[in-house]
């Protein structure tokens, strides 16, 4: 499998800008627990709010692969960064564009893409979590709006997000097949931010307890058919697991990089430790970690990018990414020995922010059910 060269000049753009612009403010992104206005300023302009937009909506018109490798350069940078940025473009602008109207495609994706708005996905709640079909936010239809109440857990992008793409039941005796998708403006009256959650890491990426009394949403906001939105969150999902994966590579990737720089420069026994065949197979193992994440991330999104199924190729590029990431920035710490368990070095803080990537999006349970299904099924 090969990168084509605009793929390649795609990755130098990105990683130029991950390494001047978000990786210098990662450790104070951590420590304030919030990402500054000025790189959001800085990601708008990038065009990374709308990488997948199409142009005539204000996006950048790119493909999901071309997607895949900006998160990956990100997340090198800044995990928080990468996951704003991928909540907002695979949760949000994605089931939009792919099931809205024409009015909805019209009304909500230029602010979407150009950062003006910040988009989030309300799926989870405190009862309904890898059991998603099980959700009892309830939308009653009244005529010409309905009007939703309950309560969504761990929304990424939750504190600060516009727009949020929201799952309810419409019809409370049905299970998931009486689930609907709705495009909601979090100004509506009754959508509040009830607590943040204070996490281990991808801290500067607010995590938001979200509650739901009596929200007046018109009909035209209902995204998709009515009934159908079990399948609509699903195959989002499908795709925010690139997202994710990738987020899982560029965490590990730079773990990798560090603790490859300090193996060469920490001298014990009259020589740099990367002299020993202790730390070169720790090294060697987290190199081949990385090359297959970034294999099967890159044949996931080229079969989304062809229209063609890859349920099972994204969840086993999620699962395989986020548990080489987290078995990555262990042995980083381990390469680095004390300095990798202080907080004056990076390792501990990609070693932190490595662990969502098992846990969100699905976790890694969830993808092993994934992926059995589609082979048993087969
Ligand atoms: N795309 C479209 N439809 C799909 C699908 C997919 N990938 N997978 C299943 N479906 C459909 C099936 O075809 C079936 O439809 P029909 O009845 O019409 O045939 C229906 O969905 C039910 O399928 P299953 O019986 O397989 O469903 P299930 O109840 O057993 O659950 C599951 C499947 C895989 C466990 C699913 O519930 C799941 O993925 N759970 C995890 C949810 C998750 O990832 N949550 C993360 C929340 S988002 C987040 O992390 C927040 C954030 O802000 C980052």
């Amino acid at each position: 499998m090969t990168i084509d060269k605009d793929y390649q000049e795609l990755r130098d753009m990105a990683a130029k800008f991950a390494d001047k612009e978000v990786g210098p403010l990662a450790a104070q992104i951590d420590l304030d627990c919030s990402i500054p206005a000025s790189l959001i300023e800085k990601l708008k302009e990038m065009g990374f709010f709308g990488i997948f937009i199409p142009e005539e909506f204000g996006g950048a018109g790119l493909d999901y692969t071309s997607y895949a490798i900006i998160m990956e350069e990100l997340s090198r940078g800044c995990a928080s960064t990468g996951v704003l940025i991928s909540a907002h473009n695979s949760l949000c602008n994605y089931p939009i564009l792919t099931f809205g109207t024409d009015e909805q495609k019209k009304k909500y994706l230029p602010k979407l893409a150009s950062g003006e708005h910040l988009g989030c996905f309300c799926l989870s709640e405190p009862n309904a979590g890898s059991d998603a079909g099980s959700l009892t936010t309830f939308a009653e239809d009244k005529g010409d709006h309905f009007e939703i109440s309950g309560t969504k857990n761990f929304i990424t992008n939750g504190r600060e997000a516009n727009i949020a793409v929201l799952f309810a039941k419409t019809e409370k005796t049905k299970d998931y097949k009486g689930m609907s998708a709705f495009i909601i403006e979090t100004d509506w009256e009754g959508f509040n931010v009830q607590k943040c959650e204070d996490k281990l890491g991808i801290k500067g990426s607010s995590t938001a307890q979200i509650s739901l009394e009596k929200v007046k949403v018109p009909k035209e906001n209902i995204l998709g058919t009515a009934g159908k939105g079990f399948r609509i969150g699903l195959e989002t999902l499908d795709g925010g697991r690139i997202g994710i994966a990738s987020q899982a590579l560029g965490i590990g990737e730079a773990a990798f990089r560090y603790a490859k720089k300090y193996a060469s420069e920490r001298i014990q026994f009259g020589k740099p430790i990367s002299d020993l065949q202790a730390i070169q197979f720790m090294l060697a193992d987290m190199s081949t970690k990385l090359a297959a994440s970034k294999l099967l991330i890159l044949h996931a999104s080229q079969l989304k990018d062809e229209g063609v199924n890859y349920s099972k190729e994204s969840a086993q590029a999620k699962l395989f990414a986020s548990e080489a990431a987290m078995w990555i920035t262990t042995k980083a710490i381990q390469v680095c020995g004390g300095a990798g368990y202080c907080k004056e070095y990076p390792v501990e803080r990609h070693f932190r922010d490595a662990k969502i990537t098992e846990i969100y999006e699905g976790t890694s349970e969830i993808q092993r059910l994934v992926i059995a299904h589609s082979e048993l099924s087969s």
